[in-house]
């Protein structure tokens, strides 16, 4: 017994390997679920190609994909009637040490911690992440999930593939203060799942983890 489970943990393995990105994604830094956070920390070296996003706000840059379905998210708020506009989206390893350091001289480390990732352990370094605001502001604090525009943005971003990153009630998992304004683009069909579910995607990946191995062990023991 004991042997075929080593046996069959081992063809998985092999079988994870061979179709290690397509069967978890989340091992790809270019694809779309790749998990970033304080235990799961990008490279210095990290840098993905990006573009500007061509929206109201700051001039700010995402990857191809994030970029193009925010574009589209923004211009579908705008015909809601709803204006938003962009603060902050791809962020270098240096520019988010900048970030940190400077919260963490005028907040303290502790304040600092809940709020902003430290170098390597920010979403924004994969070109997937944005910080939203109302047109006309750049204020970024829980008031805007109160907002109309804030509201629309829980209820409808995962139409477009993004997700409210930083959840209320779950900073014990993402690490992080409730973030009404981070948004993180994981892809339509994941977005969803994650917007049905409302998990963050920390408890997500997990789980996502676990029914791909179901999969390769069923199969295994099918054969
Ligand atoms: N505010 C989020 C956690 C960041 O700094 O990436
Ligand atoms: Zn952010």
């Amino acid at each position: 017994m004991l042997g075929k489970v080593i046996s069959i943990i081992a063809l998985s393995a092999t079988l994870l390997d061979a179709s290690k990105n397509a069967a978890l994604p989340d091992k790809d830094i270019d694809g779309t679920v790749f998990l970033v956070n304080r235990q799961h920390m990008v490279s210095k070296l990290y840098a993905p190609d990006t573009r500007k996003v061509i929206a109201p706000g700051m001039s700010q840059s995402m990857r191809e994909d994030a970029a193009s379905a925010l574009e589209e998210m923004i211009a579908a708020a705008k015909e809601e009637g709803i204006n938003l506009s962009i603060v902050s989206g791809y962020r270098s390893y240096s520019k988010q040490s900048t970030i940190y350091s400077r919260k963490k001289a005028s907040q303290g480390q502790e304040a600092a911690d809940r709020i902003s990732a430290r170098p390597g352990a920010s979403e924004h370094q994969l070109g997937l992440a944005m910080d939203l605001a109302k047109k006309g502001s750049s204020q970024l604090n829980t008031r805007f999930g109160t907002t109309e525009e804030g509201k629309w943005v829980s209820d409808n971003a995962h139409r477009f593939g993004f997700i409210v990153r930083y959840l209320e009630n779950f900073e014990d998992v993402t690490g992080y203060m409730y973030e009404p304004w981070h948004v993180r683009y994981v892809g339509v069909e994941h977005a969803r799942e994650l917007y049905e579910c409302g998990l963050p995607m920390e408890m997500y990946i997990s789980g996502y983890k676990l029914e791909v191995y179901d999969y390769l062990i069923h199969q295994v023991t099918n054969e």
